[in-house]
C-alpha cells in the first residue's frame, strides 16, 4: 500500500534531505512508511536508541502497521545523533518522534544547530512562538517561525496531541459560529501509547477511563490552536483497538446553528491547501449512516489515514453533537508532521 496515490503530481527534481529521530516507534514507523515514497522528502539518516546504532532497520523494527513494510527501508542503517555529520550530509529537515523526556533534551540542540524541526513530542508545544500547527485549522501560525529567528536560525513546529488534532480539524470550520463550550468523550486506541505501550493483560477485554495527561493536553492545545478562551470538558478513555481515536462531541455556539450550517462549513474546510501533497482532497468526510464513523476506517481516505471522518450529527436544544474519527498515528502524528513540513517548504523554500 503506497501512502499517497498523488505522488507523481507533486514530484520535484531534488528531494529535501531529512533525518528521523525515533524511527522504530509507533509514530516513527508511520514516518518511515509515508516518507518511503514521498515526492519532496528523502530520509537519509534515522535514529533510535543507542543499542540499535549500526543495525539495519528491517532487523530492528517490530512492525505494527497494517500494511507491509516498504522494501526500500529494510536495509537503512540506524545511525547515531551527530549534528556535524547531519550537516555534512546536507540534512535540512528533522522529524522527531521521540518520547517527551528525550525530545526535551535533543530538540533544543537541533534548533540551535539550525535545523528545521517538525516534532510530535509535547516537550516544546506550549512555549511562546512555537506553533502547534494543523494546516486545516491554523495555517497562519506557520509564520511564528520568523519570531523564532528563521531564516537566520533553526526553528521548531510541533503538531498537536492526537486526540486534539481530530477535534481541532472538525471544530476549526465551526469557529465562525462562536464556540461557547465543548464536552468531549474519547475512545482511544492502544497505539496512542506507543510501542510496546500498554500491557496486553491490562487492555484486553477492557476499557480504561484514564489516560495520564491527555485531558489537560486537549484543553490547553485546543485553545492555543484555535485562539479561543472557552471551557472544555474532556473524558479520555483507552479502548482495546489498534488504531484510530473515536471521539464524541457536544458543542454550544453563540449563534443559532443548524445541522446544515455545520455540514456546509465542513465541506468548505481546507480550501487552499491542495498544493500540499499530504492534504486529503476532503479533510473532513461526513457520512450520514447512523453507525459511522468506526475505528476500522482509520486507514481509509487518500492519503490513507489523513482524513477526519465525522458522523452522528444531531441538534438537541442549543447544542450540536457529533462523532469523529482521527487516525492517531497518521493525521494525529507523523502524517500531520509531514504535512506541516510541506506547508513550510511551500511557503518558505519554494516561494
Ligand atoms: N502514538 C501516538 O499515537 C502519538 C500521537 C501523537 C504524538 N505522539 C508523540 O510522538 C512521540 C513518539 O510516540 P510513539 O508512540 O511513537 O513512541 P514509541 O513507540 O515509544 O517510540 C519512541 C521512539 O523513540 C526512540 N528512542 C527512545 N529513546 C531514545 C533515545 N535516547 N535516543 C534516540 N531515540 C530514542 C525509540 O527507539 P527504540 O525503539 O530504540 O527504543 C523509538 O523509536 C511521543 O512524544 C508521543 O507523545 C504519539
Amino acid at each position: 500500500m503506497i501512502s499517497n496515490p498523488r505522488i507523481d503530481e507533486f514530484k520535484r527534481e531534488t528531494k529535501i534531505k531529512a533525518a528521523l529521530f525515533g524511527a522504530t516507534g509507533a509514530v516513527g514507523q508511520v514516518f518511515m512508511w509515508m516518507l518511503s515514497d514521498h515526492p519532496w522528502f528523502e530520509i537519509t539518516r534515522i535514529i533510535a536508541s543507542k543499542a540499535r546504532i549500526g543495525k539495519e532497520y528491517g532487523d530492528e523494527v517490530h512492525w505494527i502497521l497494517p500494511m507491509e513494510i516498504p522494501k526500500n527501508i529494510l536495509k537503512i542503517t540506524i545511525n547515531d545523533f551527530d549534528i556535524d555529520a547531519m550537516k555534512a550530509e546536507g540534512i535540512q529537515v528533522v522529524f522527531s518522534a521521540l518520547p517527551n523526556s528525550i525530545a526535551a533534551d535533543i530538540e533544543p540542540k537541533l534548533i540551535e544547530a539550525g535545523f528545521s524541526v517538525f516534532s510530535n513530542a509535547a516537550a516544546m508545544r506550549y512555549e511562546d512562538n512555537v506553533p502547534i500547527l494543523i494546516p486545516e485549522a491554523n495555517i497562519d501560525s506557520l509564520s511564528w517561525i520568523e519570531k523564532q529567528g528563521y531564516p537566520e536560525k533553526g526553528f521548531i513546529i510541533t503538531n498537536a496531541n492526537c486526540s486534539t488534532t481530530g477535534l481541532a480539524v472538525a471544530m476549526a470550520p465551526l469557529k465562525k459560529f462562536g464556540i461557547k463550550d465543548l464536552f468531549i468523550s474519547t475512545y482511544q486506541s492502544v497505539s496512542g501509547a506507543g510501542h510496546p505501550g500498554l500491557s496486553s493483560l491490562d487492555i484486553t477485554n477492557n476499557v480504561i477511563p484514564f489516560i495520564g495527561g491527555e485531558e489537560g493536553k486537549m484543553i490547553e492545545e485546543f485553545k492555543k490552536i484555535l485562539s479561543v478562551e472557552i471551557d472544555i470538558f474532556p473524558f479520555c478513555v483507552r479502548v482495546p483497538i489498534m488504531f484510530g481515536h473515536l471521539e464524541t462531541v457536544w458543542v454550544e455556539f453563540e449563534k443559532d446553528v443548524s445541522i446544515n450550517d455545520v455540514l456546509n462549513a465542513w465541506n468548505e474546510s481546507a480550501n487552499g491547501l491542495e498544493h500540499l501533497p499530504s492534504t486529503p482532497v476532503r479533510p473532513i468526510e461526513y457520512d450520514p449512516q447512523e453507525d459511522l464513523p468506526q475505528a476500522k476506517q482509520a486507514f481509509y481516505g487518500s492519503p490513507a489515514g489523513m482524513t477526519v471522518f465525522t458522523g452522528r450529527l444531531k441538534k438537541q436544544g442549543n447544542r450540536i453533537g457529533f462523532a469523529l474519527l482521527v487516525n492517531n498515528v497518521v493525521k494525529g502524528a507523523a502524517g500531520g508532521s509531514i504535512q506541516n513540513a510541506e506547508a513550510f517548504v511551500s511557503k518558505y523554500l519554494d516561494k
